[in-house]
């Protein structure tokens, strides 16, 4: 176990909901940031269905997730993170959105030995530390959603990460969080997203040329590779607005013509068609079911 017991989370989107539910399952006190009132209580609604979810499936017991839902207080005001041992943000895959929330938190935590932590799939740690007067402090610590459910976190940290950081955020996410750790150096989309990405960019070209439909690609993959899903139906998991960003991100650092966005995602997400959280992507959703 590690000395970092409260826990702040930045954002509860499909992440960060995600993000927090494991920390206080895991007995962390655990306050969960979001810009509004709204945006609050649906954060909260999908933590409680997440949690109930776990105890239909019997993963965990009614009385754990009574415990666990009385570990986590919620807030719209960052202020109220002076007092944390660990932020990790989780907002959108914005990189002025995320700079922003950094420097807040640097100005926020009071904690000399606080540790800022981000959950981005591609944006450059470094790029976020530098933002911070504690560059040292701060680390990429990033998960798989479905959060509870996938045990793997990414651990990244940037040329300035100092070593006792280091040593602290890692033994955090082993033992505190039980996730089994990797660790990729500081480039866009660390190590899976490095590889999923362009994996998923090429079905959507796959898609968008005709040479198959949705169906037979996903199928393809499912029972032809035994994935438990297929590339089309993964990035309307992950969502149409956050394959983008990373593939931009992707793009922009190492420029190779395959992993350019396709036109038809771009249209997606100008659209509106971001996946299961807006009930329409390469497939349709029940509404109010998407997250
Ligand atoms: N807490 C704990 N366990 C839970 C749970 C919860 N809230 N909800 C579900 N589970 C358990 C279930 O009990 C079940 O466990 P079992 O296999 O022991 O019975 C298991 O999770 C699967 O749950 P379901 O039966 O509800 O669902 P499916 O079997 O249909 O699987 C899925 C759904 C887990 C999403 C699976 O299809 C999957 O793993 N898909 C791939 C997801 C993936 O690749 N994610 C990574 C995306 S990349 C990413 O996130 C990075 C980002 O930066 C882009």
């Amino acid at each position: 176990m590690t000395d970092v017991r409260a826990v702040g989370v930045v954002g509860c989107g499909l992440m960060g909901a995600g993000i927090a539910e494991l920390c206080a399952r895991k007995g962390l006190d655990t306050l969960v940031h979001e810009v509004d009132a709204r945006a609050v209580e649906a954060g909260r609604d999908r933590i409680e269905s997440s949690l109930a979810r776990a105890v239909e499936r019997g993963k965990l017991a009614a009385d754990e997730r009574d415990a666990t839902l009385k570990r986590m207080a919620f807030t719209t005001d960052l202020a109220d993170f002076a007092d944390r041992d660990l932020a990790i943000e989780a907002v959108p895959e914005d990189e002025e959105l995320k700079l922003r929330v950094f420097a807040v938190l640097d100005r926020t935590m009071v904690r000399p030995d606080a540790l800022l932590a981000s959950n981005t799939s591609s944006i450059p740690i470094m790029k976020l530390a530098a933002a911070t007067s504690r560059p040292g402090q701060v680390v990429g610590l990033h998960f798989f959603n479905p959060v509870p459910v996938l045990d793997l976190v990414e651990l990244v940290p940037s040329l300035a990460t100092a070593d006792e950081a280091w040593e602290r955020i890692r033994a955090f996410a082993a033992e505190t969080l039980g996730r089994h750790v990797i660790v990729s150096q500081d480039r866009a989309g660390f190590v899976v997203n490095s590889l999923l990405i362009p994996y998923i960019v090429a079905a959507v070209r796959m898609f968008e040329s005709g040479f198959a439909v949705a169906h037979d690609i996903d199928e393809g993959m499912v029972r032809g590779c035994a994935h438990p899903m297929g590339p089309l139906r993964l990035a309307d998991h992950i969502g149409l607005d956050t394959t983008l960003a990373v593939a931009e991100s992707l793009y922009a650092e190492f420029r190779e013509p395959h992993l350019a966005p396709p036109a038809l995602l771009q249209r997606m997400v100008q659209a509106g068609h971001l996946g299961r959280k807006t009930g329409i992507g390469f497939y349709k959703y029940p509404v109010g079911k998407a997250a």
